[in-house]
């Protein structure tokens, strides 16, 4: 029997043991990022068949799962405080408590849980998500603890279900794992090697989505734009023009892309196709070449600038993203103005800023030239206060302007109005005039800036 239907014979076992229990609630915690969530959704999608249903309460489930990240050390943190608040429940109701995701796969972690949280039932990896109907099931039939890990690269197991948390907008992943080392990031040690998905199931899946009203679509992957298809569609640029063809779908966006795979006919698919949304993530990391050599990122700064512009010359429209790293080892207040130099130059329109957190195993953690946290603390405050000089300037040059917007509801705050975003990802708020559900698509006139959202007004 292939694991496919193995697992999927254990989805039914569980089923049987849970079929006369029509109360049976499972909640489930995700840190970190989509492809997280989107994992998070493939288990939602496993409990669902299993007969639990969701609950945002933890005092009301049966089933308690955990996804973790381990990108950066206060994900630990939380995830021990979390474990520790769950203990009563575990106590009290017997609930079954799993942890999965990426901290499982460091080896110290699993450890840990098991000295002082032994009362955790389930610990799973990111390449053994699919088996958590067979943990499951042991654990209720035997009450038995499972570790359920592997450190290989797992297999792509295509036909889980799936239970999607938005109607409108779906993540797709397309590839798994990372082949690059830079040498901050702990994602390569748990995540495997790069795996890219089949290019036909991709597709087939995205139509369904279509059919189903889905209007956006991610595509996700560690590094997505190194993509390997087969003989027909053979990469990423291919792979993206084809997922623009799919009728019904009009956004398509993509995270997260590598600079240095950021190649001429990526940009090219983009310039020619308006559905791809015109916000473009470009994580630099740090704007010193030295410091860019040193985290093995395999581009400079001057070539990250240039493939900024190539792709501002030919799709002009584009407004950037990027992730900053700040406190790097061995960073100094040089390096760190080149990182404040780039971000004059290109003006993102958004920054994800992190302070250099040590991963152990990576090759960051070895190095004895660690910036002490006091500096960290500070080159961070001083990249926020530029990056947020620019936030005002950049909102006002959306006003006048006609947007094409995608609606999500009506703005929690007030029922008056609705909420939607452009396709740069801005946040725009205009009045109620009629009634729109979510997903629904209208042009936007800007008239307001404000810091964080732009006010519109519906044109037709
Ligand atoms: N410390 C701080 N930030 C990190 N990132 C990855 N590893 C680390 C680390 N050890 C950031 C990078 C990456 C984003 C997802 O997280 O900027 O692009
Ligand atoms: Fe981490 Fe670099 Fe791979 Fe991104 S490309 S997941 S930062 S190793």
């Amino acid at each position: 029997m292939q694991q496919i239907e193995i697992d999927k014979k254990y989805i039914e076992e569980v089923y049987n043991l849970n079929k006369n229990c029509d109360y049976l609630k499972y909640t489930i915690m995700t840190m970190g990022c989509q492809l997280n969530e989107n994992d998070s959704e493939k288990i939602s999608g496993m409990l669902e068949e299993m007969n639990y249903k969701y609950t945002d309460n933890f005092e009301d489930a049966d089933l308690i799962v955990f996804n973790t990240c381990c990108v950066r050390e206060n994900a630990e943190e939380k995830l021990f405080g979390k474990i520790g608040e769950v203990k009563n429940l575990k106590e009290n109701k017997n609930v079954i408590l799993a942890i999965g995701g990426c901290m499982m796969q460091e080896k110290n972690m699993v450890e840990k849980i098991k000295k002082s949280y032994p009362y955790v039932d389930i610990v799973f990896g990111t390449h053994t998500i699919h088996k958590l109907p067979e943990d499951i099931f042991r654990v209720l039939s035997e009450r038995n603890k499972v570790r359920d890990i592997i450190d290989i690269d797992g297999d792509i197991y295509e036909g889980m279900p799936i239970k999607r948390n938005s109607s409108y907008k779906a993540s797709v992943t397309i590839m798994y794992g990372c082949n690059n080392f830079c040498s901050y990031c702990i994602v390569p040690y748990v995540r495997g090697r790069e795996r890219s998905r089949d290019p036909e199931r991709i597709l087939e899946e995205i139509r369904m989505l279509a059919k189903e009203g889905y209007k956006e679509i991610t595509l996700l992957g560690q590094n997505v734009n190194s993509y390997k298809g087969d003989d027909k569609i053979k990469n990423f640029a291919e792979l993206l023009d084809e997922v623009c063809k799919i009728d019904g779908i009009e956004f398509v966006n993509f995270i997260s892309p590598h600079p240095k795979d950021f190649t001429d006919d990526v940009i090219e698919v983009i310039a020619k196709n308006p559905k791809v949304t015109r916000i473009i993530h470009l994580p630099l990391q740090s704007g010193s070449t030295k410091v860019l050599k040193e985290m093995n990122r395999k581009y400079t700064k001057e070539q990250f600038i240039e493939r900024a512009n190539k792709i501002k010359k030919m799709c002009p429209d584009v407004v950037f993203s990027t992730d900053i790293i700040v406190g790097y080892a061995g960073e100094t207040e040089e390096d760190f103005e080149d990182t404040l130099d780039v971000v004059r130059q290109i003006n993102f329109e958004q920054i994800y800023m992190f302070i250099y957190s040590i991963r152990e195993g990576t090759v960051g953690a070895k190095r004895e030239d660690q910036v002490p946290e006091d500096i960290k603390h500070a080159r961070f405050d001083r990249l926020k206060e530029l990056y947020e000089s620019r936030v005002d300037e950049n909102n006002e040059k959306y006003i006048g302007t006609c947007q094409k917007i995608l609606i999500e509801g009506l703005s929690k705050n007030n029922p008056n109005t609705y909420t939607g975003r452009t396709n740069t990802n801005k946040v725009v708020i205009f009045d109620k005039d009629g009634d729109y559900k979510p997903g629904d698509i209208i042009n936007c006139k800007i008239t307001e800036a404000h810091k964080w959202y732009l006010k519109g007004e519906k044109v037709n």
